[in-house]
C-alpha cells in the first residue's frame, strides 16, 4: 500500500465486531464509495472554505478525503514561492476549520481527530518544511479538538463516555477572518439552534428531541439587514491571530 493510502488502511476494514454493528449502526463507508459520494459535490470538497459537518462521521471517512481535496487546492494555489508560509498556514487553516463531525463514540471522535491532524501534518510539514512551526501544528490541533465532537446527533446532546446523553448541548464555533487578514473571529452556537434555522421542518422534527427549547428567544437574534431571526452566539470571543487561538482556553 502506498503511503497516500495509508490513512485509509485501518478503515479499509468496515466493520470493527458484530456488536458494535448491532449496537451503533458501525459500518464504516468504503473509500471508493466516499469518493463516489463526493464527487456529486465536487466543487464544493474543493471551495477551501465550504462548511461540511458529518453528524454521525465514524472515524472519518468522508471528512479526511474532504480534507485532503481542500488541501490539495490550498498547496496548488498558496505554495510558499517567496519563502513565506503564511499564506499557505492561512489557507490551510481555514479548510481545517470548515471541517465539523460529530460521532457517538469517543473512540470514533479521537481517531478522526487524528486522522485529519495527520493528513494535515503530511502536507504541512511536506510544503513547508523548515519553516513548519509546531505553535502552528498545535493551533491546528485545537480547531479539530473543536470541531470534531463526541455527542448524540438525534438529541444535539453531548455524551458521556458511555454514549449516554449530558446536560449539555453540542456547540460548535464558527471561525471566521472579518478583516481579510490573520486575525480569526470565533463565535460559539448550538448545533440545534443552527439546525433548527436551516433544516427543513420536517426534517428537523425528526432530528431534535429539543424543538421547544431551541426555538428559546434568547438564542435568536434579527439579522440587521435581512429582520430574520438568525441564531444568536452563545459565546463569542476577541479576535486572536490564528495561530494562538488555543489561547482563548
Ligand atoms: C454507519 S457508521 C458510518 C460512519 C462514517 N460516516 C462512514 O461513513 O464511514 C455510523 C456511525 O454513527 C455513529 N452513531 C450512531 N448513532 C449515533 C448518534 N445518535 N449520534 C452520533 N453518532 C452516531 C456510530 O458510532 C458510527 O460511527
Amino acid at each position: 500500500m502506498s503511503a497516500e493510502n495509508a490513512t485509509f488502511y485501518d478503515t479499509e476494514q468496515q466493520i470493527k465486531s458484530k456488536q458494535r454493528v448491532a449496537d451503533h449502526g458501525e459500518v464504516f463507508t468504503a473509500e471508493r464509495e466516499v469518493n463516489a459520494m463526493l464527487d456529486l459535490v465536487k466543487q464544493e470538497t474543493e471551495r477551501i472554505d465550504s462548511t461540511f459537518l458529518e453528524p454521525a462521521c465514524g472515524t472519518g471517512n468522508f471528512l479526511v478525503e474532504i480534507l485532503r481535496r481542500k488541501l490539495a487546492v490550498v498547496r496548488r494555489e498558496y505554495f510558499p514561492r517567496r519563502g513565506s508560509c503564511h499564506d499557505y498556514e492561512l489557507h490551510a487553516i481555514k479548510a481545517v476549520m470548515s471541517i465539523y463531525g460529530v460521532d457517538l463514540l469517543q473512540d470514533n471522535v479521537e481517531a478522526c481527530q487524528t486522522r485529519l491532524f495527520t493528513i494535515f501534518d503530511e502536507e504541512y510539514t511536506s510544503v513547508c518544511k523548515g519553516d513548519a512551526s509546531d505553535a502552528y501544528r498545535e493551533a491546528v490541533r485545537y480547531v479539530l479538538t473543536q470541531n470534531i465532537l463526541c455527542g448524540n446527533a438525534l438529541s444535539m446532546m453531548k455524551v458521556d463516555a458511555k454514549g449516554q446523553d449530558t446536560e449539555d448541548f453540542i456547540v460548535f464555533p464558527e471561525w471566521s477572518f472579518p478583516r481579510n487578514d490573520s486575525m480569526v473571529k470565533r463565535r460559539d452556537f448550538r448545533l440545534d439552534v443552527l439546525l433548527k434555522e436551516n433544516g427543513d421542518e420536517d426534517n428537523y422534527d425528526t432530528f431534535s428531541l429539543f424543538d421547544d427549547d431551541a426555538m428559546n428567544l434568547d438564542l435568536w437574534e434579527e439579522d440587521p439587514v435581512t429582520k430574520e431571526m438568525i441564531p444568536k452566539p452563545i459565546r463569542e470571543y476577541p479576535l486572536i491571530h490564528y495561530r494562538r487561538i488555543a489561547e482563548h482556553e
